[in-house]
């Protein structure tokens, strides 16, 4: 007995020297990101299955109110939610039908044709939209029109062409997670964000979580989030923010450090309570923590593989919105990215608000507290976790604002360019006079531009205002006339797509969704880790 206690007593004190030593480097990284404009406020968590090891906040809830982060401060958690998603999905399954994460789609939502073609109408399961097996890409920009909802988002998916193979291949796509949380909805007859609140935050006793959807943002506990606009930070609006997390399991879900501790321990713990009992079954745990699809080699992979960094982190498989179980979330303002290790029996959450290029930031911090709660000598320091990827690559140089001439007239009267356009998945973009200084004024959504004329003919640069503002890099439209029909196309979103004005002659139908199938596939949000 005696013994016991003095064990326990020697592991307290080292935890006690431990958390000394994380809040040291933390304090001093911190500062290094805040003073180059990276971030302006940071929270985390630390967590063994049996207890929280360390809770920290650094920084500011807001650069102007200077209000400092603690650990119960809200931080939108972004693609973090997908795992709540999942969780959900499995647990009201289980519960309330006899479908299972193979049931077919089309049981769920009758219809003829929910995608493009009739393999995935006829075969998509709960399993492969939870686990981005479609192999249609992104869409992400769909997202910026203020009347997608979780709902009628199901009805545009058959005007999206797959660009990959179904079940062979890795595309994120997080529109699939608006139909996950559209279906949890069907099936457990209330919103996602009530359904989340009853089956996950109060059985867990998360008491301060909640959803960028609905919350009264203003008045709530929240990090102001912050995007970096060419080396300035800049704050991101709170309609934006509410408006983007209308897919809600995709991405909506607000929690605090505390929170997120006791979400890492029912993962390290199996899917139990503190208690004991279970939120979700065994089997359910199990299916959604194993990997059903594998990672490709990405281009982050460059930046922590040997022989240039000392140490290899190798992502290589996506399981149900999780499993070991790294995920990463990144969103307008904010970056999270949790991670836990079985065998370790350790897990870790990390939120800021700002910006993280190639998950540098993130990764290095779990790196670094993973190393040193497991007794590994670090490969990380206080200079290094700052300056990663160096001193062993290159950082990137960053960009120069570009200085696009604001002067040029368009080629045509600008009636010719002013209407309203459409396309099948997206909806519309209207363009318009803006009145104050005699240019063009484009809207999707709440993606609002003035439009500058570029050097190409009827090619324009839109330079963001309204509640977008500094959110984008002056976004490339382009129109093309055709005698009675005129084709915008949204050159910078990532699939092109284009949208059709109709004139009194031309009385076809509008195309469906057109793309470039030679657009590189770009994966911005994994992801997974095994180490
Ligand atoms: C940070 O942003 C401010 C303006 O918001 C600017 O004055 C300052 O130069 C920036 N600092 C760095 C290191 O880029
Ligand atoms: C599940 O299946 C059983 C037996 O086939 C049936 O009696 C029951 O009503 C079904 N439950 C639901 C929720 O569909
Ligand atoms: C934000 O949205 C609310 C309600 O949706 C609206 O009343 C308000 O004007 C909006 N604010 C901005 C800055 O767009
Ligand atoms: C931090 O790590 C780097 C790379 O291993 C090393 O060169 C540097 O001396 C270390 N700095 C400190 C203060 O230990
Ligand atoms: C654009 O048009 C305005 C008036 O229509 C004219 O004053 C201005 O010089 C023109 N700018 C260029 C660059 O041609």
């Amino acid at each position: 007995m005696f013994r016991f206690f003095l064990l326990y007593s020697v592991v307290a004190c080292l935890n006690g020297q431990l958390n000394v030593q994380i809040d040291k480097v933390l304090k001093e990284t911190f500062d290094c990101k805040f003073k180059s404009n990276k971030t302006v406020g940071l929270t985390l968590s630390v967590v063994r299955s049996d207890k929280v090891l360390f809770v920290g906040g650094y920084g500011f809830v807001n650069i102007k109110k200077k209000t400092p982060v603690t650990g119960d401060t809200l931080f939108q958690v972004a693609s973090l939610s997908k795992a709540f998603a999942s969780v959900l999905l499995t647990k009201l399954i289980e519960e309330k039908t006899n479908y299972t994460l193979d049931t077919k789609l089309k049981k769920i939502i009758p219809g003829k044709k929910i995608f493009y073609d009739s393999l995935r109408s006829d075969y998509v399961t709960l399993r492969d939209l939870l686990s981005h097996k479609l192999g249609i890409p992104k869409h992400n920009e769909m997202r910026f029109d203020t009347e997608l909802t979780r709902k009628n988002l199901v009805a545009r998916l058959k005007y999206l062409k797959p660009e990959g193979v179904f079940r062979s291949s890795y595309m994120y796509n997080s529109l699939m997670y608006g139909v996950v949380t559209h279906l949890a909805e069907i099936i457990g007859e209330d919103t996602w964000e009530n359904l989340v609140t009853m089956h996950i935050f109060e059985p867990l006793e998360m008491k301060t979580s909640t959803f960028a959807s609905t919350a009264d943002l203003e008045n709530i506990l929240l990090a102001k989030g912050y995007v970096e606009y060419y080396g300035e930070l800049h704050p991101v609006e709170y309609n934006f923010t509410r408006q983007y997390a209308e897919i809600c399991g995709s991405g909506c879900v607000l929690s605090t450090a505390n929170d997120m501790s006791k979400w890492t321990r029912f993962f390290l713990n199996g899917g139990r309570l503190q208690d004991g009992t279970r939120l979700i079954s065994e089997q359910a745990f199990i299916d959604i923590t194993t990997p059903v699809n594998t990672i490709p080699y990405t281009y982050t992979h460059k930046y922590f593989s040997k022989p240039d960094i000392p140490v290899t982190n190798i992502q290589s498989n996506y399981a149900l919105g999780y499993r070991m179980v790294v995920h990463t979330g990144s969103t307008w303002g904010y970056r999270a990215m949790i991670s836990w290790y079985p065998e370790a029996d350790i897990g870790i959450f990390v939120a800021f608000t700002g910006n993280d290029p190639n998950y540098l930031y993130r990764l290095s911090l779990h790196n670094y507290i993973f190393d040193v709660y497991t007794g590994h000598i670090p490969y990380l320091n206080t200079s290094t976790i700052c300056t990663y990827p160096e001193p062993w690559l290159k950082s990137e140089i960053p960009q120069v604002k570009p200085n696009y001439p604001k002067d040029k007239n368009t080629t045509r009267g600008q009636k010719e360019y002013i209407g309203t356009y459409k396309n099948k998945a997206y909806g519309k973009i209207k363009i318009d006079k803006h009145k104050e200084n005699n240019k063009l004024k484009l809207k999707y959504g709440y993606l609002t531009c003035v439009l500058y004329p570029s050097e190409t003919k009827d090619e324009f640069y839109g330079d963001t205002t309204g509640i977008s503002l500094k959110s984008f890099d002056f976004y490339k439209f382009k129109f093309k006339f055709n005698n009675d029909k005129v084709t915008l196309k949204a050159s910078s979103f990532q699939e092109q797509p284009s949208f059709i004005k109709k004139g009194k002659l031309y009385n076809d139908a509008y195309p469906l969704y057109t793309t470039s199938m030679s657009l590189p596939v770009v994966i911005l949000c994994v992801c997974l880790t095994l180490f």
